[in-house]
């Protein structure tokens, strides 16, 4: 037996858990060039909201259509083969749907994993998958910050900010957090080793909070909400500052607010720089043995928000919109 998470509806604004259905179905059989897997973890991608809107296909993926399982990645071993390169046992981290088995023919998103995995799996979705890459590209290659540098992060204690300020700390800078609760400001800092977080909820507006917990200025913003977050942030940006877009949560399934101070970027020669993991697919490896060492060494943690069982894969989706996480958002199948 086969069990799908379909679209039951198109979200409206932030997705709730009855926008999404389970479907039973038979395991479908393999046919020459295909190979089947059992997935044994959905990682929950705030990202794919994007896709689950009517007419909203990119180069990246096609609209998700309703009553169609939802796409995802997930952490995947292929139990039958009928494909000259993939072989029983394989361990996978593959752009699939929200299922308990994947059927592909190998041209879908896929990233080999080791055969014999030294950490707990899960791991393999969180800092050693995509949102921990994208935290060590997003702040190795762009951000590149030093020990002069006072680094923010929003989303500060999601799947990709936990990480991102653990890699920002281990290279010097003083790391600050922009978070929606007061528990999560005392978690990121406690935990995590942040110097300092900044409520985004709070009464105080958030440049001004900003302000008070970076009288120095930013030199490195790393952002993973976009709209109002970014303008706050760029009204504190130094003087060459950084910007690294990773995310722009605050406006999936709802009208993006456009920042109104972007002139700032010229008076203040800010850099901005944009980036998709996927398009560095071909350093994965790279990536996952340096945050292997990392985790190896006992330097960084990787945190899980994690729901047991596909009937709670919708909600845990909408975890993500209502700032439930704290840290990576898996649900284990
Ligand atoms: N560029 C890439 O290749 C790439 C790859 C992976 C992920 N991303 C991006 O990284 C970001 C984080 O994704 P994730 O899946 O790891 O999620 P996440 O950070 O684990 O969870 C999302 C967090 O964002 C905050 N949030 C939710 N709605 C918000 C809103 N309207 N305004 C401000 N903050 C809000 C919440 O935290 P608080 O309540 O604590 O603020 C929530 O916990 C997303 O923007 C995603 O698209 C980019």
């Amino acid at each position: 037996m086969m069990q799908s998470v379909v679209l039951a509806r198109r979200p409206v604004g932030n997705p709730v858990e009855t926008d999404f259905a389970l479907l039973d179905a038979p395991l479908p059989v393999v046919g020459e060039g295909g190979f089947l897997t059992r997935n044994d973890f959905i990682s929950l991608d705030a990202g794919f909201r994007n896709w689950m809107n009517e007419d909203s296909g990119d180069d990246v993926l096609a609209a998700m259509a309703l009553n169609e399982p939802v796409m995802g990645l997930v952490l995947a071993e292929v139990i039958d083969s009928k494909h000259p390169d993939y072989a029983v046992g394989d361990k996978l981290m593959a752009r699939f749907a929200w299922q308990t088995h994947s059927l592909s023919d190998g041209s879908d998103f896929i990233a080999r994993l080791p055969y014999e995995l030294e950490f707990n799996p899960s791991a393999y979705m969180g800092v050693l998958g995509d949102t921990g890459m994208s935290a060590y590209f997003g702040i190795t290659d762009i951000a590149k910050p030093t020990a002069d540098d006072c680094v923010l992060i929003s989303g500060a204690g999601g799947a990709v900010g936990t990480i991102a300020g653990q890699i920002a700390k281990l290279l010097g800078a003083r790391v600050v957090g922009i978070v929606g609760s007061q528990k999560k400001a005392d978690w990121i800092c406690q935990t995590l080793g942040y110097d300092a977080a900044v409520l985004r909820s709070g009464e105080t507006p958030l440049a001004e909070a900003i302000q008070a917990v970076c009288p120095d200025g930013v030199d490195v913003f790393f952002d993973n909400v976009g709209g109002q977050t970014l303008e706050a942030a760029i009204t504190n940006m130094n003087h060459r500052g950084r910007l690294v877009l990773c995310g722009a949560i605050s406006g999936y399934g709802v009208t993006p607010y456009g920042p109104s101070n972007l002139f700032e970027l010229i008076t203040k020669e800010l850099s901005v720089e944009g980036f998709m993991t996927h398009f560095r697919h071909d350093r994965y490896d790279e990536a996952r043995a340096q945050l292997s060492a990392w985790l190896r060494e006992g330097v960084i943690q990787s945190p899980e928000h994690r729901l047991v069982g596909i009937e709670n894969v919708g909600k845990a989706f909408a975890d993500l919109f209502a700032g439930e996480n704290f840290g990576k958002t898996i649900v284990e199948l």
